[in-house]
C-alpha cells in the first residue's frame, strides 16, 4: 500500500483489458480514490467500477464530466480516441493521465499537447517501461557512474506471445509494433542515452494475416555520441519465452551492464563483476508474466499523482514524450525512405513553456 500525501478524486476513462491494471493499481494507492468509471460498454464500466470498490459508472464521458468534480482522469482508450477525449478533458480543466501511443501520429500528439497547455491543464503519458523496476535499476547504475562513459546499448522486446489474443485491434492496426512498443524501447534509449540526432530503421509484417509490421530494428546516433541499437518483434520464436521482459545491453568505457532473462542484472564495473536480482516488487493483484509491466503501473500512477500533488512536471509530460513520439515518426519516416533521419531536424515540435523541473522518482 503506497501513501500519497494529497487526496485525489480520479476517475478511469476506458474499461477494456489494459485497464484493469490500472484499476488495481489505483486500489493500492492510498489517498487516490477513483470515484467514476467510463465506458462506452455498460458492463464494462460497471466491472471496472467494483474493481475499485465501488465507483459510479457512466457510458457517457460528457455526462461524467458535467457530473463529478474530478482531481484527475486517467485515460485508457486505444490511440484514435485520445485526442476527442482530451478536448473534453482540457474543456472541464481536468488534468490527465493517458496511455501511449498518444495519438497515431506525431501531428495528432503535437495537438493533444498543445490543447492541454493552452487549457493550462497537467498532461502526463503513461510511458511504463523506464518506470520497470529493472529498467529503473539499469539507468540507476548508469547514473551512479558505474561503467563511465556509455558507448553503445541494445534494447529489445522480441517475443512469440499472442498479443492478439487479448488486443485484437492490434491485428488491424496500420503502424503496429514501432508506434505499439516501439514506442517503449525508443523511450527506454532516450532514457538511458539522451536524445538521439540520427536514427535508421527496418521493419516487416511476418505474421501472416496482420495489417501492419510486426518486427523493427532501429540504429540510433545519440547526441553524447553513443549508438543503440532498438529492436522489437511479435513473431521471435526463440528458444526462451520471456515476453514481456525487455533485454538491455550498455557498454562504457569502464564497464557494462546486461539486463538478461528473468530479471537478472549483471554488472562490470572496472574488473569487478556483480550479479543483481532486479525482479519486480511482489504486489498481490500481480501475475506472472505480466508482474513487471503491473508493478511499474503502480509506480507511473504514483509518480502522477505525486507531481500532481506538487505541481510539479511529470517525466512523461506531455512535452517530453513529444521527444519519444519524434523518434517514432522518425523510425517509419526511415522505414519508408530508406535512409537514416535526424529525428531533431525532420519535424518542430514544441517545447514546455513552463517546465518547473522533472521529479524523478529513485
Ligand atoms: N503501457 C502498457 O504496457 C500497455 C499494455 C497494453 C495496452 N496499453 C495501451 O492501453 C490502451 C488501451 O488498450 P486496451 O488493450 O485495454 O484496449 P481495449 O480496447 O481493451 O479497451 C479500451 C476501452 O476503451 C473504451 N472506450 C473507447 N472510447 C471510449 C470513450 N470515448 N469513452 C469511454 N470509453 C471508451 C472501449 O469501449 C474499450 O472498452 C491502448 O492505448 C494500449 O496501447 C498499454
Amino acid at each position: 500500500m503506497t501513501e500519497q500525501t494529497v487526496p485525489a478524486r480520479g476517475a478511469v476513462i476506458g474499461c477494456g483489458f489494459f485497464a484493469a491494471n490500472h484499476l488495481a493499481a489505483w486500489r493500492d494507492i492510498t489517498g487516490a480514490n477513483v470515484i467514476a468509471t467510463c465506458d462506452l460498454d455498460r458492463q464494462k464500466a460497471e466491472l471496472g467500477a467494483e474493481l475499485v470498490g465501488g465507483a459510479k459508472a457512466y457510458t457517457d464521458l460528457a455526462e461524467m464530466l458535467r457530473s463529478e468534480q474530478l482531481d484527475f482522469v486517467d485515460i485508457v482508450t486505444t490511440m484514435e480516441t485520445h485526442e476527442a477525449i482530451i478536448d473534453q478533458c482540457a474543456e472541464h480543466a481536468v488534468p490527465a493521465i493517458i496511455q501511449k501511443p498518444l495519438a497515431p501520429d506525431l501531428a495528432g500528439a503535437i495537438r493533444i499537447v498543445e490543447r492541454m497547455a493552452a487549457a493550462g491543464v497537467p498532461l502526463m503519458i503513461h510511458e511504463n517501461f523506464r518506470f520497470q523496476r529493472p529498467i529503473r535499476e539499469v539507468w540507476q547504475t548508469l547514473r551512479r557512474g558505474a561503467i563511465g562513459r556509455p558507448v553503445y546499448a541494445e534494447i529489445q522486446f522480441r517475443t512469440n506471445h499472442d498479443i492478439y489474443a487479448k488486443q485484437p485491434y492490434l491485428a488491424e492496426t496500420e503502424r503496429l509494433i514501432i508506434s505499439d512498443v516501439g514506442v517503449h524501447v525508443l523511450d527506454v534509449a532516450r532514457f538511458l542515452l539522451g536524445e538521439a540526432t540520427t536514427l535508421y530503421c527496418r521493419a516487416a509484417s511476418i505474421r501472416p494475416g496482420i495489417r501492419g509490421e510486426d518486427m523493427m530494428s532501429a540504429v540510433l546516433g545519440h547526441a553524447n555520441g553513443a549508438t543503440s541499437i532498438v529492436a522489437a518483434c511479435y513473431q521471435s520464436k526463440r528458444p526462451q519465452e520471456i515476453f514481456p521482459q525487455c533485454l538491455i545491453t550498455v557498454e562504457g568505457t569502464a564497464g557494462s551492464i546486461e539486463l538478461r532473462p528473468d530479471y537478472e542484472m549483471v554488472v562490470r564495473s572496472g574488473d569487478e563483476v556483480t550479479r543483481h536480482d532486479v525482479n519486480p516488487t511482489p504486489l498481490d493483484w500481480a501475475e506472472p508474466p505480466w508482474h513487471a509491466v503491473q508493478e511499474s503501473v503502480l509506480r507511473v500512477n504514483e509518480h502522477w499523482l505525486q507531481c500532481l500533488g506538487e505541481g510539479k512536471t511529470p517525466e512523461t509530460s506531455g512535452f517530453d514524450n513529444l521527444k519519444t513520439f519524434r523518434l517514432v515518426e522518425a523510425a517509419y519516416r526511415s522505414v519508408e525512405n530508406g535512409h537514416a533521419v535526424d529525428p531533431t531536424t525532420f519535424a518542430t515540435i514544441p517545447e514546455d513553456p513552463a517546465l518547473k523541473g522533472r521529479l524523478t522518482p529513485g
